[in-house]
C-alpha cells in the first residue's frame, strides 16, 4: 500500500495517531486485542521484530505479519530491530507490512536500505536509539517518510521513558521546518498518559504504546485515554 507521509490536521489541530505495540499483547488473543485497540481509536499496529542479535530479545517474523494482515485493516508498522535488515525487507513487505523502519545503527548503507523499502511500496522509516544523535540522519532526512525516536533502549516493553528523547523530537521538528521536509515523527518506549503530553508538545505525531495499551485493563479504553491526552496536548500547541 502506498500512502502519503504527510501530516494530518483536523480544524488546524495536529492529528496524533496511536500505534499499539503488540509486544505487550496476549499473543493467544491477538486478533481480539487488536480489534479492541482499534475500537479505541488506534490507526496503526506496531510490530516489534527482534532477532536476538541487534537487541537482546527475540519476537516475531513475517508469518505473524501475514496473519495480522488477515486479521485487521489497520496499517502494519513494522519496526525491525534486526541485523542485516535488507535480507528480510522483501519478505516483510510481501507479508503485508505497510510501514517498515530500520535502525540507523544496524544499516551500513542506510540510503540503499531506505530505497529498498520504498521499492516495495512501503513507507520507509529510520529509527534512532537513545544514544544516537539526530544529526546522524542529516543526509537521509529528505528521503525518509518517518523518523522513529526510541525513548527507551530497544528490546523490551514496559521500560521507563528516557526524558532526554524530548529534545531529539524537538530537533527533528525544527529541522523539518527549516528544510521544508515532510517526514513524520514517531516515538516508541515508555509512552503513557504521564508522558504523552510532553512528546506531543515537542512535535510527535505517531505514538507507539505497548504496556499502556495491552499491559493491563481494557485495550479499548486504554487507547481512548492515551488519544484523549494526546489531543489535549495537541490543542495546547495551536
Ligand atoms: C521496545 C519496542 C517497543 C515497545 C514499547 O524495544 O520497540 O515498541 O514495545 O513498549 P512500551 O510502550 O511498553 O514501552
Ligand atoms: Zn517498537
Amino acid at each position: 500500500m502506498v500512502e502519503s507521509g504527510d501530516k494530518l490536521f483536523l480544524c488546524g489541530v495536529q492529528v496524533v495517531e496511536l500505534a499499539p505495540s503488540i509486544l505487550s499483547a496476549d499473543f493467544a488473543r491477538l486478533a481480539e486485542q487488536i480489534h479492541a485497540a482499534s475500537e479505541g481509536g488506534a490507526s496503526l499496529i506496531h510490530v516489534d521484530v527482534m532477532d536476538g542479535h541487534f537487541v537482546p530479545n527475540m519476537t516475531v517474523g513475517p508469518p505473524v505479519v501475514r496473519s495480522l494482515r488477515k486479521a485487521t485493516d489497520l496499517r502494519l508498522d513494522c519496526h525491525l530491530m534486526i541485523e542485516n535488515p535488507d535480507q528480510f525487507i522483501p519478505e516483510f513487505a510481501e507479508a503485508g507490512a505497510d510501514w517498515i523502519s530500520v535502525h540507523q545503527e544496524a544499516c551500513r548503507h542506510l540510503n540503499r536500505t531506505l530505497h529498498l523499502i520504498k521499492s516495495h511500496d512501503c513507507l520507509a522509516g529510520v529509527v534512532l536509539n537513545p544514544a544516537t544523535p539526530v544529526e546522524t540522519l542529516s543526509e537521509v532526512l529528505d528521503i525518509v517518510d518517518y523518523v522513529l525516536v526510541m525513548s527507551v533502549n530497544p528490546g523490551f516493553g514496559a521500560q521507563e521513558f528516557i526524558p532526554g528523547s524530548v529534545h531529539k523530537i524537538k530537533r527533528l521538528a525544527q529541522l523539518r521546518e527549516q528544510r521544508r521536509l515532510n517526514y513524520r515523527i514517531e516515538v516508541d518506549g515508555g509512552i503513557s498518559t504521564a508522558t504523552v503530553g510532553e512528546v506531543v508538545r515537542a512535535g510527535v505525531e505517531i505514538l507507539v504504546a505497548g504496556n499502556a495499551v495491552f499491559g493491563h485493563g481494557d485495550p479499548k479504553s486504554n487507547a481512548q485515554r492515551l488519544l484523549k491526552a494526546a489531543t489535549e496536548a495537541a490543542l495546547q500547541k495551536v
